[in-house]
């Protein structure tokens, strides 16, 4: 599928398959970019976009998850390009070509492996996974990304959390200048239609419509 095709937030509020979140469910920072975010549910291997994200291990050497789909998806040369990068941090991101994939490029991230006695430590490495992937993009003239829910799976970390932390990192990120407008269409690819209605749901608490901006700039 091709990103142009997956509906926007803001294309799915005014169509109404999206209804807005109350004015006392808004996160603490919201972003006037729901015409650049857009949620989808089904395999990120399938998706024709610039970019898709990989939820890889420090050892960039393939796994299971998404990370195993991708590999198989893209064929062998894929892991022959990531024996060459020498690992990768957690919280750090690396590129590589797509191969057989439908996307041009694969930006490969670590999340951290969720831990409920350090969450703020879980939340920073999280962001920090969205952000260098996005910086990643841009200096790859990426236009058009996915994001599977990283560490969301075998990593553990809680999914409306873990929504939450992404959604606002890329909110912020879009905002900067000279960054995030480089970035046309961010894609929140979902395994499952369960995660795609909470991950649409924790976008109306951080992404809301335009006209609930202007009212909560009139209300300040
Ligand atoms: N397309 C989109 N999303 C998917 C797909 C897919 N084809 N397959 C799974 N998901 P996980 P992690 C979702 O476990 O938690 C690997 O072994 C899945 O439903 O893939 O970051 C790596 O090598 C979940 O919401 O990644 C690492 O060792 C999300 O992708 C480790 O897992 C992430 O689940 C990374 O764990």
């Amino acid at each position: 599928m091709r990103a142009t095709a997956i509906q926007t937030l803001a294309a799915a509020y005014r169509e109404g398959v999206v209804a807005p979140c109350a004015a006392n469910e808004l996160a603490d920072h919201i972003w006037p970019f729901a015409d650049k975010v857009a949620f989808h549910q089904g395999d990120i291997t399938k998706l024709e976009v610039d970019a898709i994200v990989n939820a890889a291990n420090n050892s960039l050497l393939g796994g299971g998850g998404v990370d195993g789909a991708i590999h198989r998806a893209a064929g062998p040369k894929l892991l022959e390009e990531c024996r060459g990068l020498n690992g990768c941090e957690t919280g750090q991101a690396k590129t590589t070509k797509g191969y057989d994939l439908p996307a041009k490029h694969v930006i490969h991230t670590v999340g951290p492996v969720y831990s409920a006695s350090k969450s703020d430590e879980s939340a920073r490495l999280l962001r920090s996974a969205y952000r260098t992937s996005l910086d990643q993009a841009v200096r790859h003239g990426v236009k058009s990304i996915a994001f599977p829910s990283i560490s969301t799976g075998v990593y553990g970390y809680p999914f409306e959390s873990a929504c939450i932390e992404a959604l606002s990192e890329v909110g912020h990120f879009l905002d900067q200048k000279g960054q995030g407008d480089k970035i046309d269409k961010v894609i929140f690819c979902c395994f499952s239609q369960p995660d795609l209605t909470r991950y649409r749901q924790a976008a109306t608490r951080v992404f809301p419509p335009e006209d609930m901006h202007s009212q909560f700039a009139e209300d300040e």
